[in-house]
């Protein structure tokens, strides 16, 4: 597949642009910390249950790992796992790689015709990263491609946003009087069906919830967060949202609750 495609330029320049304005920081592409500390929080989390589960969880790929914060967080986790990050914006590989984790090659390249062998890794990890893709059938095949990458019964940590929490999310903003977010210029996001339908083809939706773990991620873990900053925080102060609020900072114990929140966190298991 070609990646020179309409929004690929797009693409290039909005995180271009990041890669200059944030360099290093935790806030490279997501300025709210509660949500950038959950993703993370809930990574880890879920990467600790797999192996107490027994699951080989040695080779890890992070596809689209922007400037490789989550990279390094998972370094400082464990010493000895491979780590391996690919994205496709230069000057954040350049940033990522500036950030000197240890034995973590950092690749250049394209979700949509990943760069490694087939059945490579253990764990697969795309934090916002397929949402860039702005084409239902590439993003079809880059799912294709996450799978073909991962051995037989790998797992696929997929964090990626839908339309279902963004309906759900405005329709409370609209009983609040408040007009409707949108999605930004260089996403598409998932509908629920289409996605369940295409990650189908190659893999398996882990249900978490059986465990009644709450520290355990479901796929609305920032449901509540994002009800409380996305649209009680305006709705109270009748001013564009803010974020790292102490308000939001206060409520952010409410355990998730609904569907309000367009960033899901889905565990998929490989067929
Ligand atoms: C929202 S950012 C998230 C970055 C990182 N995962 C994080 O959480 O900070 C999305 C990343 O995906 C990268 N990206 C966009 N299109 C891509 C593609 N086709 N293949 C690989 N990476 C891509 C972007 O350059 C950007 O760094």
């Amino acid at each position: 597949m070609s990646s020179d495609n309409a929004y690929s330029d797009v693409i290039l320049e909005h995180y271009r642009k990041e890669a200059e304005e944030h360099g290093k920081d935790a806030s490279s592409t997501m300025r709210d910390e509660i949500t950038r500390g959950r993703e993370i929080a809930s990574t880890l989390r879920v990467l600790e249950f797999l192996r107490s589960q027994g699951a080989p969880v040695t080779r890890i790929l992070d596809v689209g790992c922007g400037n490789a914060y989550l990279l390094e967080v998972l370094r400082k986790n464990d010493a000895r796992i491979a780590l391996t990050g690919l994205e496709y914006t230069p000057e954040m590989v350049e940033i990522g790689k500036s950030r000197g984790v240890a034995a973590c090659p950092i690749v250049q390249g394209d979700v949509r015709e990943l760069p490694f062998p087939d059945g490579a890794f253990d764990v697969v990890i795309t934090e916002r990263c397929i949402i860039n893709v702005m084409d239902r059938a590439h993003q079809a095949e880059s799912f294709h491609q996450v799978a073909r990458v991962l051995a037989t019964g790998g797992y696929y940590l997929c964090i990626e946003a839908f339309t279902d929490g963004l309906e759900q999310l405005n329709a409370a903003r609209a009983e609040l009087g408040l007009p409707p977010n949108d999605m930004p210029y260089h996403n598409l996001w998932f509908d629920k069906p289409w996605f369940l339908e295409t990650i189908g083809r190659d893999f398996d939706v882990v249900d978490l919830s059986v465990h009644r773990d709450p520290t355990l991620p479901t796929p609305n873990f920032l449901s509540s967060h994002y009800f409380v900053s996305r649209a009680m925080y305006p709705a109270m102060t009748r001013a564009p949202i803010l974020y790292n609020t102490h308000l939001v900072k206060f409520f952010a114990f409410l355990p998730p609750m609904g569907n309000y929140a367009p960033i899901q966190f889905y565990l998929l298991r490989k067929r």
